[in-house]
């Protein structure tokens, strides 16, 4: 199975490029409501894992991405790395690491619905409280107060954005470059020019 991508290694060197500027992790997460209707707010990435093509990220459940991802877990993310002029389009699903009991909690939507957007796997759990640890103080605080370090506020949820395509458009230098990479039937990635 072919994994790794030219993607990736352009993706990583445009990290390193931004190592040093904070505002550089910082990408846009759009989602749909049941209505159909967009919505895209900023958030943290939380790190990437090469093998498995999945981004990391942190929300509170709370929120109202949440009731949009428990129905609808596509998503595009795009983020924008201003040195080298590049802009990335992550395509794909979420899946939601939250707590155990919110999940056998929530009523709204049925369970083989709520598998294929959520999971509470032993594995799940543990990168879920991994993360949790990883956290500063002051974070793990905003989820809720008197936190336990050894276990994860029932609000912490873990997104992950299961990758499956990307739109990488670089403006510098010109002439702009964009291919768009995608991962096909057998799992192997496949590029491809676009225009403009
Ligand atoms: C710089 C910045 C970073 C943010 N990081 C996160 C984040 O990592 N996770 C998160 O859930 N919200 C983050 N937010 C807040 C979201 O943009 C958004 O306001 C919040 O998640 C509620 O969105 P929702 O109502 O669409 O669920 C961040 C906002 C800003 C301005």
């Amino acid at each position: 199975m072919e994994h790794h991508s030219l993607w990736q290694t352009i993706f990583y060197r445009s990290l390193a490029a931004h190592e040093k500027i904070p505002a550089s992790r910082y990408l846009q997460l759009a989602t749909v409501d049941n209505h159909g209707h967009p919505h895209c707010r900023t958030l943290v990435f939380r790190g990437f894992n090469q093998d498995k093509n999945q981004m990391y990220l942190h929300t509170d459940n709370r929120s109202e991405k949440m009731s949009q991802l428990e129905r609808h877990n596509s998503v595009e993310a795009c983020w924008y790395f201003s040195e080298t002029r590049e802009q990335f389009r992550f395509s794909g699903h979420v899946e939601s690491i939250s707590d155990k009991k919110s999940i056998s909690h929530k009523k709204s939507i049925s369970q083989s619905e709520q598998s294929k957007t959520t999971s509470c796997s032993p594995e799940a759990q543990r990168l879920r409280l991994t993360h949790w640890q990883n956290l500063s103080d002051a974070l793990r605080e905003s989820y809720g107060q008197n936190y336990d370090i050894a276990k994860p506020d029932e609000n912490f949820v873990l997104l992950i954005l299961h990758i499956t395509r990307v739109d990488y458009l670089r403006l510098a230098p010109l002439p702009h470059l964009r291919v768009i990479y995608h991962l096909d039937a057998s799992e192997n990635w496949q590029a491809k020019s676009a225009l403009p």
